[in-house]
């Protein structure tokens, strides 16, 4: 026997006076209206910048290799259908260097300065420990169509490269998301704290050789920028 919804005019009546009732205790009034929206364009720019973690919302690049790189994929990109660049193929850098250094903040001004110079761009951020739990399989998730998406996103910032517990099962993963990018040349983002024959021992050889076509190395130095102490006086 299947359930009938019958749609009784005085029941519905009094849902909605239990509801205006409720609002109204919230200070949302049945009459309250939306709040009108800025008026003002938003600019790519100040919509990546909701995206971004607040501690990298203002990064800028200011390392040559990174703005250079910058400068490349901009000057690649082909128009979008809105007449701005867009980015298609291109080289990708592997940010590396000690912890502090300031790998991940070069990565997200990188991203910035592409959207500030007008490209069209769809991005994506991950760590590689987030990107393990993401997509481990369980029921009601499709792990695949998410790992399908971060592999064909046009940018990709892989962040941590190396950092996280590995097993079979997510070197495979990182595998596949890198051998994706590496066929077909899509511009990545890939930060790391381990030096390369310890990168090449965490991923395995056969990530290792690839990001070492695909990428241009970038090597911070320096001190924990974290950990500075502050000048006194
Ligand atoms: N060029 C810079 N100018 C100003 N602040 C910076 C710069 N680079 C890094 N920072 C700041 O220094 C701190 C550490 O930077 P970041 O998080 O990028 O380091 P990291 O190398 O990614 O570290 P980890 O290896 O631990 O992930 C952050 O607060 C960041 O905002
Ligand atoms: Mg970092």
């Amino acid at each position: 026997m299947t359930a009938t919804l019958t749609r009784d005019p005085h029941q519905v009546g009094r849902i909605a006076d239990r509801l205006g009732a409720i609002l109204t205790q919230r200070g949302i009034g049945p009459d309250a209206t939306a709040h009108e929206p800025p008026s003002e364009p938003v600019t790519a720019l100040e919509l990546a910048d909701a995206r971004i973690p607040a501690r990298y919302r203002r990064a800028l690049t200011d390392h040559p290799q990174v703005t250079a790189w910058v400068d490349e994929i901009a000057r690649a990109g082909r128009p979008g259908p809105a007449g701005a660049p867009g980015i298609s193929e291109g080289s990708s850098l592997l940010i590396a260097g000690p912890t502090g250094t300031g790998k991940t903040h070069q990565a997200y001004g990188a991203i910035r300065g592409l959207l500030a110079v007008g490209v069209r761009l769809r991005w994506e951020a991950v760590t590689a420990a987030d990107l393990h739990a993401r997509l481990r399989p369980r029921s009601g998730f499709d792990s695949e169509r998410e790992l399908q998406a971060l592999a064909k996103c046009p940018l990709l910032l892989l962040d941590d490269l190396g950092a996280a517990k590995t097993s079979e099962w997510t070197e495979e993963l990182t595998y596949r998301l890198i051998n994706h990018r590496y066929e077909h040349m899509r511009p990545t983002l890939i930060t790391t704290n381990l030096p390369t024959p310890e990168l090449r021992t965490a991923l395995g050889d056969r990530v290792a050789s690839r990001l070492a076509e695909m990428t241009e190395r970038v090597i911070l130095t320096g001190p924990d920028r974290r950990r500075r102490s502050t000048p006194t006086g």
